[in-house]
């Protein structure tokens, strides 16, 4: 079969891989990344089923780049890099694990079938997780975390033993989660999901393939009689081409539905500091902020020498955003937060700049008179997490940061410890 030269203006090499529904191809003058072409194919039952469908490929690789925007906003690290073509996207170049990393909210479907006795519509708190082995002869058979460790796979360089094993685990249920928080802003009930991870040329384990509508189930109003995922193709006996309309409106309308799934309540974090000498401490409290995905904006005004600028400059941004936290910077005697926070219903947070007396000047923020609630913690990073976990109460996105930094810091650690324990000293 003879494939296209180019795609999107990038020059295509050979076809790495076919498989039921995209070919893979290199990029020779992209060495570390490949391209990924969406066919206008639906399969089930590992391909025993299988149709023609015109239009698919479009729908399902913008149903794709949709997904995965999501996630790395959310700081997911991922394998998607761009759309290139109406039914191709640009992929960093993986190996791929050879595991689909199955989550579900409720049981249903072959989760019964397996744990008889389990009703449908069972719960998962949290999440179930669930491995299979990807061998479509053998109906990708359900791996235990024994069983992967065991295999020892071995990806660019990358030994796939235990910590990766949890690393993908708990990067899996996240994924999961952050999808759902995100559909249920459409009030739609994301039920289970399949992802794959890759590792890509720099030994880095990336969310990689595709999430698309034959990845997940999905109940408009947690209703299952409305679901409009591969299901519904799954579950026809005979498929007409009335059949094959019903399912393509579906995988469209789900398309159309991602484009609402961003937060819609504007938030904003205000770092007001006492005085310009303060502005060292305020910028890593913004940097630390902004990098958690908050959108800061830096003001100097004095609560003792400038009482009513303060208030009213703290009005203006009350009267315009929907989730707002302010940041209090102020040393010697902190008027400033405790003013802030006698006249505001928003949160404040009082991180004082270090300073030889902190000991003393500390209990300004801390002896507030009644009536007021201000937080006060001491460091840049502290007041940029506590504004991000108030934000997150409102805004998946921010939340799933949060999550993302978690779980890469223990990555971190366990690749520290690691390297510690392979040392000879
Ligand atoms: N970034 C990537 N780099 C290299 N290979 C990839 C990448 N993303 C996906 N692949 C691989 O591309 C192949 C083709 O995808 P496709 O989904 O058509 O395959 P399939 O295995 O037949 O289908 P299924 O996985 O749904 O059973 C898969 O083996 C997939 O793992
Ligand atoms: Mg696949």
């Amino acid at each position: 079969m003879s494939h296209p030269k180019e795609v999107g203006g990038y020059k295509l090499g050979s076809l790495i891989i076919e498989g039921k529904t995209k070919q893979v191809f290199d990029l020779p003058e992209h060495p570390k990344h490949c391209l990924l072409l969406n066919k206008d194919r639906i399969t089930a039952g590992d391909g025993v089923k299988a149709h023609d469908l015109e239009g698919k490929a479009a729908i399902s690789n913008q149903t794709n780049a949709k997904v995965f925007e999501i996630l790395k906003s959310a700081g997911i690290h991922t394998a998607f890099e761009k759309l290139v073509s109406p039914t191709a996207f640009l992929s960093k170049k993986c190996d791929m694990v050879p595991i689909e990393w199955v989550t579900r909210r409720l049981a249903t479907g072959s989760f019964l079938k397996r744990n008889p006795g389990v009703p449908e519509g069972f719960r998962f708190t949290p999440p179930k997780q669930e491995t299979f082995f990807k061998d479509d002869a053998n109906h990708d058979p359900q791996w235990s975390e024994e069983q992967i460790v065991s295999a020892k796979f071995k990806f660019n360089g990358l030994v796939i033993g235990q910590d990766e094993v949890d690393y993908m685990r708990k990067a899996t249920i996240l994924v999961f989660e952050i999808l759902e928080k995100a559909w249920a802003l459409r009030d739609c009930a994301l039920i289970d999901m399949k992802i794959e991870f890759g590792v890509d040329l720099d030994g880095n384990i990336v969310l990689a393939d595709v999430i698309d509508s034959d990845s997940w189930r999905l109940w408009p109003s947690g209703d299952k009689r409305l679901m409009v995922d591969k299901q519904v193709y799954r579950n026809l006996t005979t498929v007409t081409a009335a059949d094959l309309d019903t399912v393509k409106r579906n995988f469209t309308w789900i398309k159309d539905q991602l484009d609402h799934l961003r937060p819609t309540i504007h938030h904003k974090v205000v770092v007001f500091m006492g005085s310009p000498a303060d502005q060292e401490h305020c910028v890593k409290i913004a940097k630390a902020a902004r990098d958690l995905g908050l959108d800061v904006d830096l003001r100097v005004t004095s609560a003792h020498k400038a009482t009513e600028e303060t208030l009213r400059i703290m009005q203006q941004y009350e009267d315009t955003h929907g989730a707002l936290v302010f940041i209090a910077v102020a040393g010697r005697s902190n008027g400033l937060g405790p003013v802030l926070s006698g006249n505001t219903s928003y949160p404040v947070i009082n991180c004082p700049p270090p300073s030889d007396k902190l000991v003393q000047d500390i209990w300004s923020s801390l002896s507030v008179p009644s009536g007021l609630g201000c937080a006060t913690v001491l460091y840049p990073d502290s007041a940029a997490l506590m504004a991000a976990q108030i934000i997150g109460l409102q805004d998946y996105l921010i939340w799933g940061r949060l999550r993302a930094k978690q779980l890469d810091m223990a990555a971190g650690l366990r690749k520290a410890d690691s390297k510690l324990r392979s040392l000879q000293f």
